[in-house]
């Protein structure tokens, strides 16, 4: 996720981009609804699935491979829901939903995450669970039959696996490489998965790097080589740059892969990612630089929480509107943090502000997303 100049900031924000949402959500549900696990599955040491039927045994709606939804959760002791967005791990399937969670253990300097720690601790069949409707721009277009490149790390597995599923049962052509990276096997999710896909399906080509092999991980059976997924091996693999592309990981996963891949003459309108946020991955999203954080926010601007009655100054140095509020000791709600979410849309009353980083879809015209937005003049907040 790129940070634009201040220059393509201001440019963006008084252009006011015309195009509408693009979050593709199904509108047959709004907010969140209840659902109850029907099954719990072992994926891996860290990585479990939970498939998701709704409460009223009602079919499901349709997705787009690569979609995510957000669950509610309420967690005990704790006083607000906690909001945590998740990839369909599965394709469309009118009987259930499948999210594949990985648990965030946390180290010594950093507490266990809180939401995935509660879906391995607490979550097993017979949970209720309210769910959000599908949504996201990050989806493959079934329609489509360029060849296409799945590339992933880690839990980044969870939108490829979607893809790769439901490329694989439409019943086209379609060439499709699914090249994943992880530590070794105790950390690899739907390795048999992919191995039997690619067993019955000639356009199915599949390719495994694991960065720490175990004495128990097989090469030629659980993993191709040794290393890391990146630009020279996507060269190797691939006979031509002619590819859709489709990357999740972490931040500099995907900014050292689409470097390679622009390098390499891929064009960057075939080239689509996702990361899952600064939730997920502290470390790896990328800090506004020095120009943008000194032009943008610097302005002694006054904010306006119009909901809460809250008027305050912005502190140059915060990172987001979003940030000041919770300063204030707001609580809005957010999940990733990074504008790919859109958990915390809130109306824009009055005001203009600045988008750092670029989120991946831009809200309705009159709406902004706090956890990417810096005000440029007085601004005035539904919040
Ligand atoms: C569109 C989207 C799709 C996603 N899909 C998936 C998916 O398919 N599978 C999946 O597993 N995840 C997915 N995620 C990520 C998921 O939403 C959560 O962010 C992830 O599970 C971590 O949430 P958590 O509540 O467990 O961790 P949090 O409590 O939010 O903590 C996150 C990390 O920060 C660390 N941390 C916590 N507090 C602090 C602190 N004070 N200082 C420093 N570090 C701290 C924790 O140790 C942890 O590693 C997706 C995210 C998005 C936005
Ligand atoms: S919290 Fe996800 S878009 Fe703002």
């Amino acid at each position: 996720m790129s940070i634009p100049s201040t220059k393509a900031i201001a440019i963006e924000t008084r252009r006011r981009r015309p195009e509408p949402a693009s979050t593709n959500r199904i509108d047959n549900w709004s907010g969140y609804r209840p659902f109850v696990v029907k099954q719990r599955v072992r994926e891996s040491e860290t990585i479990s699935s939970f498939y998701l039927a709704r409460d009223d045994g009602q079919p499901l709606p349709s997705f787009k491979p690569g979609q995510h939804v957000t669950f509610r959760l309420e967690l005990p002791g704790r006083a607000e829901p906690l909001l945590r967005s998740y990839t369909l791990s599965d394709k469309p399937d009118p009987l259930h939903y499948r999210v594949t969670v990985k648990r965030e253990p946390g180290t010594n300097r950093t507490p266990p995450g809180l939401g995935s720690n509660y879906f391995h601790a607490q979550v097993g069949a017979g949970t209720r669970l309210w769910m959000s409707a599908p949504s996201g721009g990050f989806h493959l277009d079934p329609e489509e039959l360029s060849p296409v490149a799945l590339i992933s790390a880690g839990v980044g597995v969870t939108p490829m696996i979607s893809m790769l599923d439901a490329i694989a049962v439409g019943g086209t052509r379609r060439p499709v490489w699914f090249i994943h990276g992880a530590r070794n096997g105790r950390e690899h999710a739907m390795g048999a998965l992919v191995r039997r896909l690619v067993r019955e399906h000639d356009n199915v080509h599949a390719h495994i790097c694991y960065s720490r092999p175990t004495d128990s991980d097989r090469r030629g059976r659980h993993y191709d080589t040794v290393g890391h997924v990146d630009g020279a091996l996507l060269q190797r693999l691939l006979p031509h740059a002619r590819f859709d592309f489709y990357l999740c990981g972490p931040g500099r996963f995907i900014e050292g892969l689409r470097d390679a891949l622009l390098d390499w003459g891929v064009d960057a309108q075939r080239i689509r990612s996702e990361h899952f946020g600064a939730a997920s991955a502290p470390d790896d999203i990328p800090t506004p630089d020095a120009s943008v954080t000194e032009s943008v926010g610097k302005r002694p601007v006054q904010v306006h929480f119009k909901r809460s009655g809250v008027v305050v100054r912005w502190e140059p140095g915060t990172a987001s509107l979003l940030d000041l509020a919770e300063k204030r000791g707001l609580v809005p709600d957010s999940a990733c943090r990074v504008g790919i979410c859109q958990i915390c849309t809130r109306r824009l009353v009055q005001g203009e502000v600045a988008y750092a980083p670029t989120p991946a879809s831009m809200p309705e015209p009159g709406f902004i997303l706090p956890c990417c937005t810096r005000p440029i003049s007085d601004v005035v907040v539904d919040l």
